[in-house]
Formats: structure tokens, sequence, C-alpha cells
């Protein structure tokens, strides 16, 4: 959730973690610091922003360094809880990016050591530690330390009387940029594709000595080889381009992102294995979990292979059945809970799939097989494009399995998308920035594109939104339901229409305002809701990307009309690595 950085090389050492850091804030933006080292180790860390504060740091000097910005998880976001920590005497900086899990029994016992803490974070028990077992080098010191870890991290350290960094991971990501006389490193590579494309993905238990032109990587003792591979994300990607905001560059980047992830699913081999399988189990969370809820309306409707789809983290509360293929559907490869319930799969014997945006991410190195998403790197926390790869991925599943029933999807998703980018959601977008709490509701596939449009709108306009199975809202939900409670509708045309027209009477009956998303031309539904948003006539597949586009459209315009801080929503983080 944190995102951490390193660098030796010829650089001034700050400026490359500033830099870095900037890069990394949508992974956590509650505080920051950096550590650099030439006669000795130099720290800055605050509360707030690098964003907002970077020039606070500018002025540290050497050609070594590391940098964090956190997403608090053990200690308030404040100065002394910020990263970099260090040791009694302050001759050991460590960043850390996960949860030492024991860290509360290590603490006890370092300060019965006679060990002085300053701040109340599990990360700085690896600084003491490091400091207790130097004894040579910094290296042995790191890897003695690594044996008493409980838990999961990515961390960088460096010291006084070192000349180099130490990386170390263990279920949580890490990755070595080699340039030409200088090494980075980060907890994201997205942070050093500026810089190189040469990365090298460390695997979990990996210790490396990183100097400005050399690596040495251990594990378990022994050295080892990790290739570099060159990785081909265009890291202009990763710029804002003239949008406003990353989650409205990357809403329409989603023509180009849908087509060129649907191009991309040929692997047969994982089209004969999902043959094969007794059934399919979707694990995921958030975002990626409503894609697999959409993926089963649309496998079950055309093929006799039942999928079950879970929140990965409720799925260790359930038994796998062995014959099923548990697919873990994941952006960002990192999710803890999400790798943690795929590995529950794998103790119970089921083939795995991973369903995931990053190259070389966690949970490649854990599932059998890995399809890729082409989305490239997704900056806002909102996950948009991601999303709507993640839809490609599945269609294309569909399609192999259902006879191409999907095939001219490539032909129409362009304008499709491109029809929706157009809408004029203004009366739309008035009532729901006005009000404090949104109903989005929708029958069949648009349950779970009505759950995924209350999420984005929650998560970035701080709108009370639920989603909810339209036919549900009697059951309860309906004691809600008032002037002041816009509701979303989807009522398309297909079986869900003539239902949905009568919830959609029986919400108007309660007074709320109706938000109708339906087809052009549809007077039974224009009758009677109060706001109508059009979308374009197509199949249903295409109903599912235009409306899903909407609801993005219809977040982000509310967020802005709000003021919201709409790539970087208070309290959260791109990539949530601890369960
Ligand atoms: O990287 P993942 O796909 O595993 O992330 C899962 C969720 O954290 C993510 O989809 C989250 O719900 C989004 N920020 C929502 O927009």
């Amino acid at each position: 959730m944190c995102g951490i950085v390193g660098y030796a090389g010829r650089r001034d050492a700050a400026g490359v973690l500033i830099d870095g850091l900037n890069k990394l804030e949508y992974r956590g933006y509650d505080s920051f610091g950096i550590a650099t080292s030439d006669d000795g180790i130099h720290i800055v860390k605050k509360q707030g922003r690098i964003s907002e504060n970077g020039s606070s740091v500018s002025g540290l000097t050497g050609h070594i360094g590391i940098g964090h910005t956190r997403w608090a998880t053990h200690g308030v976001p404040d100065d002394k809880n910020a990263h970099p920590h260090t040791c009694c005497t302050g001759d050991i900086a460590v960043v850390h990016n996960g949860i030492i899990s024991n860290y509360a029994k290590l603490k006890r016992e370092l300060i019965a050591g006679g060990h002085l803490f300053s701040s109340d974070t599990d990360s700085e028990v690896i600084a003491h530690l490091i400091e207790e077992n130097l004894n040579g080098s910094l290296l042995e010191a790191v890897n003695d330390t690594v044996q008493i870890l409980e838990g999961s991290y990515a961390f960088l350290a460096m010291s006084k009387d070192d000349p180099g960094i130490i990386a170390a991971r263990m279920e949580s990501p890490l990755v070595l940029g080699l340039g030409d006389g200088e090494i980075f490193a980060s907890s994201d590579m997205t942070t050093i594709l500026d810089y190189t494309q040469n990365i090298v993905f460390l695997e979990d238990g990996d210790i490396a000595s990183v100097s400005s032109d050399k690596i040495i990587i251990f594990n378990s003792g022994n050295q080892v080889e990790r290739a570099a591979e060159i990785v081909e994300w265009d890291a202009g990607a990763a710029r804002m381009g003239g949008f406003a905001h990353f989650m409205e560059k990357e809403i329409y980047e989603q023509p180009e992102v849908f087509f060129n992830t649907l191009a991309s699913v040929d692997d047969g081999e994982i089209i004969e294995e999902i043959k094969g399988s007794s059934g399919l189990r979707v694990i995921a969370c958030g975002s990626s979990y409503h894609a697999g809820l959409i993926f089963r309306y649309m496998m079950e409707e055309c093929s006799d292979i039942p999928v079950r789809v879970d929140l990965a983290s409720e799925f260790r509360y359930f038994r796998p059945v062995s014959g099923e293929l548990v697919i873990a559907v994941t952006q960002s490869g990192e999710t803890a809970d999400t790798i943690a319930a795929l590995k529950q799969a794998q103790m119970h014997n089921c083939r795995t799939l991973a369903i995931t945006n990053v190259l070389g991410s966690s949970v490649t190195r854990v599932a059998d097989y890995t399809l890729y998403m082409r989305a490239g790197p997704e900056i806002s926390v909102a996950a948009t494009k991601s999303f709507i790869a993640q839809l490609a991925v599945f269609f294309q599943i569909v399609n192999h399995l259902c006879d191409g029933r999907y095939n001219y999807m490539d032909k129409m998703c362009h304008q499709v998308i491109e029809e929706v980018l157009l809408l004029d959601m203004e009366d739309a977008v008035s009532l729901c920035s006005g009000a404090g709490n949104l109903f989005f509701v929708g029958r069949s596939v648009f349950y779970p594109v009505s759950l995924e449009g209350a999420l984005k709108m929650k998560e970035i306009t701080y709108i009370h939104a639920e989603g909810y199975a339209a036919g549900e809202l009697k059951h309860g939900p309906f004691s809600l339901l008032s002037k002041d409670t816009p509701v979303v509708a989807v009522c398309t045309p297909g079986n869900s229409r003539t239902a949905m027209l009568s919830n959609i009477r029986e919400i108007k009956t309660r007074g709320a305002p109706v938000i109708g998303i339906g087809e052009v031309d549809d007077p039974d539904l224009e009758d009677i809701v109060d706001v109508l948003i059009p979308i374009p006539k197509s199949p249903v597949s295409g109903q599912i990307l235009a409306v899903t586009v909407l609801m993005q459209v219809l977040a982000y315009r509310t967020a802005k009309v709000l003021g919201r801080d709409i790539d970087k929503p208070r309290n959260l983080a791109k990539s949530v690595t601890v369960e």
C-alpha cells in the first residue's frame, strides 16, 4: 500500500527519489520521507504529500538514497511515523512496505534489550533488528533479520558504513531497474521506466545487495540469478497528458484498452484448461470482484460450466473443490487477500489462473497460468480502464467457449464507448452532487454493473452510494427512499426490461427521483424517469460496456463538481497489499 524507492548511481539521489515518490504517491499519500547517504545518513520525513512538499527534501546530498510514501496501517499519519525509520544511533535507515505481523513481540524484546523506539509503526523493528544483528556487513545483518520477521515486506535498508542499499522482498512487490552506472529500486516499476526499461523482478525470499553498477541476489543463503526483462510499457502512459486527472485520461483510453485486450487473449492451453474444469471459481476484491460477477452472468448464459464468484477476503471461510479452476482477478497483481486466497486454493489441489495487468506481479508467480490485460499503467486509485480490460478478458473467454458469440465485439467496442464519452449528463450530475445517499440498481448482468457504478461513485465523491439488485429494494431498503435519495436505474432492452420498468415505478411511487439509463428512443422509460441518460443501441455486451463507462463518467463529473481529490481519494491507496 505504501510506495518505496531507492537509488544508487551518479546522480543526486534526492532528485531521483522525489521524482519516484511523486509517481508512487497513488499507492499511499499521508506522509513521506527520504534518506540519503554521503558522509552520514541525512533524513527528512513529514506528514502530508510529497507532491506538495517536495522542496523540503530537495536539499539532501548524496548519490545513494531511499524514499517512502505512506498509507498508514500502524500508527497515525504524522511526522514521527513517516518512513524512513532508523535504529537507535540513526546510522541505519529503512523504508518498508507491508506488515510485520510479529512486530509487537519483537518490539517488546528489543525494548527490553535497551532499544529506543521513536514511532508507533511495525516497520521500525526492522531498523533495530538490523542494528542488533550488525556484526559484519549490512547484507549479513539483513539476512539475519529476515529470519526473524513474520508477515509481508519489501524493504530497503542503508547504513552509514555501507556503500550501497540492501533490498529484501517477501510477499510484497519489489523490482530493480538496471541503468547505465546506476541502479533503481521500487515497489512499482512505473516509477523507474523513465530511466530504464531493464527490470529485474525480485522473488519472495530474495535479498539483493545493490550498488551503482552491481546487483548480487541471494535467496535462502545461496546466490541466485534473476534475469532482467525488458518492459515495454510506455512511461508516458503514466503521465497525465493534458487531462485534468489521471482518472479522466484513463476513462478516455478505454476504447483502445478494450480492443487491445480483446485481441490479446488467445491462449489455447488456458482455454482447454477452462473447458476441462468441473467449475470455475473467481476470487477477487473491489472492482475486480464485480468484473467476476459480470463474467458469471455471461458465462452461465451460454455454457454448462458453473461459475462461482467469491470475495477473496472471504474465500478462506469456504472449502475449494479440487477440479475447479480458480481464477484470481487482480489489476495490480499484488492484492494480499487475492494472493492469499489463490495460495489456499492451491493447497486444496485446485489449478489456478491469474488475470492481471502487471507483468511479473506477485500473482503471476503463484498462479499456474496467467492472462494479461493490456490496460497499461493505471494511476488513478479508482479502477476504470483496468476494469474494462478485465471485461475484455472475460468476453474473450466466453467467446472461445461459446462458439464465437462475441466475435463482433472488436468492431463495436470503440464506437459504443466513444459515444458514451460524448453524452451530456449535467442533470444527472446535478441530482447526484446534491444528494447525501444514492442507490444504483439493475437486474441480471446490470446488477453487478450497478455495484461497480456505486463503488466508483462512493470512492471518489464520498457520497454514500449503494449498489442493489433492483428486485431486492423492496425487501428493506425501500424504507430509505425519499425525495432526497436519487436512484440510478439501468433499464435496457432484454430479459430484465419488463421487471425493471415495474421496479422503477415502485421507486417513483416512494418519492425518489430516478436517473434512468436506457437505450435511445425508449418512450416507456422516458415517461417514468426524472432524468434519462440514453445509451447507443447495441447487443447486451455493448450495453455492459456503455453503462459501465457511463457510470464512471457520472462519478467523475460529480466528484469534479464537488471538488474532490479525484485521483487520490481520502483514506485509500491503489494496491492493497495488506489483508
Ligand atoms: O489490484 P486489484 O484489482 O486486486 O484491486 C482490487 C481493489 O482494491 C480495486 O479494484 C478497488 O476496488 C478499486 N480501487 C475500485 O475502484
